[in-house]
């Protein structure tokens, strides 16, 4: 269906409408994939001012041929919706049964956009949990982003200015440089890791996987390595300076690594960055925060746990995001268009994307982390 008039000659209608959450800047599709599409026989329908916060302005969109709509509910009227992060309350009432919504969802800990979800029988793919070649396709680039900016935000809340104890990533000669430790050292992590030796500080690295420590501790990305396990950090959290949280089972909620006693009992004016956050959090006392208000003091540690991280580099990030996202995005539409959607015949490179289709989660280890809090398992 169509705000402006039935189908597209050849496809769908491929929805934009402009992110919602506080302070995102990023957009579901840069122009250049927005033409990609329109190639392939759809047709792109953009909020107007959608791009502008990454710097592409409405006019570059219509120069590729996408039509600009005057208002969110035109985009979410398309029949296959691309966007960024996860719907907020605000736009749940767009949800309806014959739209596909391809985006961040982070449903485990999500409950109530399940709810909604669910309820109105909307498909829903999500970009954290699509798999291929052993990996997170379409998550990585984002952490990739996350992982390289909290080392920047982990430094700078160090400062006093900022609330942090005022010890300088690199030390000086004579003063050793701050201890950091990174829990989860997959693409966030070790990105995070890189940027922290980068600006001189000892790193400590912690997995559940050795090979990865080992490969890791090799490449020289870490000073030194822990086997995730929680009486071996209390140590080391004692006296670190930034604590990086990156720990991810896919799907699930964010393991809990590091206890509220534990956070107890680190120094006043250290740093706890929790990136996995968006799954829960891997941290105890971490709960969400907003580029706005990123940081609150709990137990004398400033706690940084903003969700959407990479939105404050929005140029790009969406970029990035952007090129992952069009491959699959033209399947996902392909198969929506022919009916394949959600069924065994559904393309190969859309693996473990689909959360919720037919008014349930059926993506099986979503589900049972929703279980596990009374949700829609
Ligand atoms: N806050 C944000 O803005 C933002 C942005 C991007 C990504 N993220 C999040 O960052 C997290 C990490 O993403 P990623 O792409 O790096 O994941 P990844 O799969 O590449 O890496 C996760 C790592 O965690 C390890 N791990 C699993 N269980 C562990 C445990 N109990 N203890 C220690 N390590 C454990 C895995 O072995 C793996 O090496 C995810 O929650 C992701 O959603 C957040």
């Amino acid at each position: 269906m169509s705000p402006t008039g039935g189908p597209g000659p050849a496809g769908l209608t491929v929805g934009v409408p402009s992110e919602t959450k506080d302070r995102e800047r990023r957009v579901g599709l840069t122009p250049s994939a927005a033409g990609a599409v329109i190639d392939a026989g759809h047709r792109v329908l953009i909020e107007r001012g959608a791009g502008e916060g990454a710097g592409f302005p409405d006019l570059v969109y219509e120069k590729v041929g996408a039509e600009l709509v005057e208002q969110a509910e035109q985009a979410w009227a398309a029949d296959l919706v691309v966007k960024v992060k996860e719907p907020q309350p605000t736009e749940y009432a767009y949800f309806r049964p014959d739209l596909t919504l391809f985006t961040f969802l982070h449903l485990a800990a999500e409950p109530e956009l399940t709810a909604a979800l669910v309820a109105a029988g909307t498909s829903a793919y999500a970009y954290e949990t699509l798999t291929g070649r052993g990996g997170l396709p379409l998550l990585a680039p984002m952490s990739e982003i996350a992982g390289r900016a909290a080392a920047i935000v982990g430094a700078a809340q160090l400062s006093t200015a900022a609330g942090g104890s005022g010890t300088l990533m690199g030390g000086a000669a004579g003063v050793p440089p701050a201890k950091v430790m990174v829990i989860g050292l997959g693409v966030a992590g070790s990105c995070a890791a890189r940027g922290l030796r980068g600006l001189g500080a000892h790193v400590t690295g912690v997995d559940v996987d050795l090979g990865r420590l080992y490969q890791l501790r090799n490449d020289g990305v870490v000073d030194a390595t822990l086997s995730s396990e929680p009486a071996l950090l209390g140590e080391h959290l004692r006296l670190a300076d930034l604590v990086i949280g990156a720990a991810l089972v896919p799907g699930a909620r964010a393991p809990v690594v590091v206890s509220a006693e534990q956070v107890e009992t680190m120094r006043p004016g250290s740093v706890v960055v929790d990136l996995a956050i968006d799954q829960g959090g891997c941290v105890a006392t971490a709960r969400p925060t907003s580029l706005s208000n990123p940081t609150y003091l709990e137990r004398g540690v400033v706690h940084y746990c903003v969700t959407n991280v990479p939105g404050q580099f929005p140029r790009t990030a969406s970029a990035a995001l952007s090129a992952a996202v069009l491959p699959r995005l033209l399947r996902l539409a392909d198969d929506v268009a022919q009916g394949r959607a959600g069924t065994d015949d559904e393309h190969p490179s859309l693996a473990g994307a689909c959360n919720v289709r037919d008014h349930a989660v059926v993506h099986p280890v979503v589900a049972e982390a929703l279980a596990g809090v009374g949700g829609h398992g």
